[in-house]
């Protein structure tokens, strides 16, 4: 058995992965790689939440999103990637935690009340009030050490940390307390300057854009709304141009002058976009051939999967085996 510390992190397969997961998640994830047993996540049971009426999206995600990971550089030999419906034993844990986690705990989580608070309450189930028990499962069933996630997620965290002491405690010890690593993560803002990405909202640069798109996305981006002319001194705070270069540059002496001349009004907009551009497309393009390989050699896609997912039965058949046992679930023969 491997002595490496595991992880679990997970996403939900709504729409393909763009540069926000990137800077927020995914380049983290691709570090840990090396020193931890991960397990990455691919929670479709999770985006029944918000989208139990789009499935057709959720069944498409799945695919992108592994497109996505492989591109760029999750390594399938190292780590896990697992699609959360074909472990049902992610629902059977969930099923059982779900009497053990008091009502409150749920109507306290600050990021549940804010998504319910947001969905219109025609698509408000009890399914979405409940998930972040299903998430507490997805930790619990590898037995995960550790969990890496952005901010909004640390609830989520503390709820399954309570869930594995209170289970430890009733019933007897199997969990761990996952710990949250909230690691050295950027934000980046959408392309209008909204704190907020979404594909729907159509301010976000993808994963998998051409290089054409990237352009046409650069260079309608928003900018200092008060220079309206090249030689108005303009403001690098709050400015997704300069966040996004600062993102994907490193001490760049180019955006450094950009700034310095951006500042006292001594450039236009577009040298600095087509700067951007060019840094975008250079990160992009190997993701792009990877991404391009690996849809010619869908099996290869397929063999990932498989291989991640028959890891994780196997956690997860383990994990089982003793949460039934303990909580003298499916037990009959050991009556007499
Ligand atoms: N809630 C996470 C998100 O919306 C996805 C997720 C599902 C997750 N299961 C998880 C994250 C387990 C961390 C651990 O992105």
């Amino acid at each position: 058995m491997d002595k490496k510390k595991r992880i679990l992190t997970g996403i939900r397969p709504t729409g393909s992965l763009h540069l926000g997961h990137y800077v927020g998640a995914l380049h983290n994830w691709i570090a840990l790689q090396e020193e931890y047993q991960c397990n990455f996540l691919i929670a479709d049971y999770q985006a029944l939440s918000d989208h139990f009426q789009d499935t057709e999206l959720i069944k498409k995600s799945v695919i992108d999103v592994t497109l996505d990971w492989l591109s760029v550089g999750l390594d399938p030999n190292k780590s896990n990637f697992v699609i959360q419906s074909y472990v049902p034993e992610h629902a059977e844990l969930s099923m059982l935690l779900s009497f053990v986690t008091p009502l409150g705990m749920l109507e306290r989580n600050p990021t549940l009340k804010g998504e319910l608070d947001s969905l219109p309450i025609e698509r408000r189930s009890a399914g979405f009030f409940s998930y972040p028990i299903s998430q507490v499962a997805d930790i619990l069933l590898p037995r995960a050490h550790l969990v890496p996630v952005g901010e909004d997620q640390a609830p989520h965290l503390e709820m399954s940390r309570e869930i594995a002491r209170k289970f430890n405690r009733m019933y007897g010890e199997i969990f761990p307390e996952p710990e949250t690593l909230i690691g050295k993560v950027g934000r980046l803002s959408g392309t209008d300057g909204k704190g907020k990405m979404s594909k729907s909202q159509g301010n976000v640069i993808l994963l998998s854009d051409s290089e054409k798109t990237v352009e046409k996305k650069v260079r309608s981006m928003y900018t200092d709304p008060n220079r309206i002319r090249a030689d108005i001194p303009g403001k690098i705070e709050g400015n997704p141009v300069f966040q996004y270069l600062d993102a994907f540059t490193n001490n760049d002496s180019n955006v450094k002058d950009f700034k310095e001349r951006y500042t006292t009004g001594n450039i236009g907009d577009v040298e600095i976009k087509n700067y951007l551009s060019k840094t975008l497309n250079d990160f992009l393009e190997p993701i792009r051939e990877k991404r391009a390989y690996y849809e010619q050699n869908i099996p290869i896609v397929e063999e990932a999967l498989d291989k991640g997912i028959n890891n994780a039965r196997i956690m997860a058949n383990e994990t089982m085996g003793l949460v039934r046992d303990k909580m003298k679930i499916s037990s009959y023969k050991k009556v007499w």
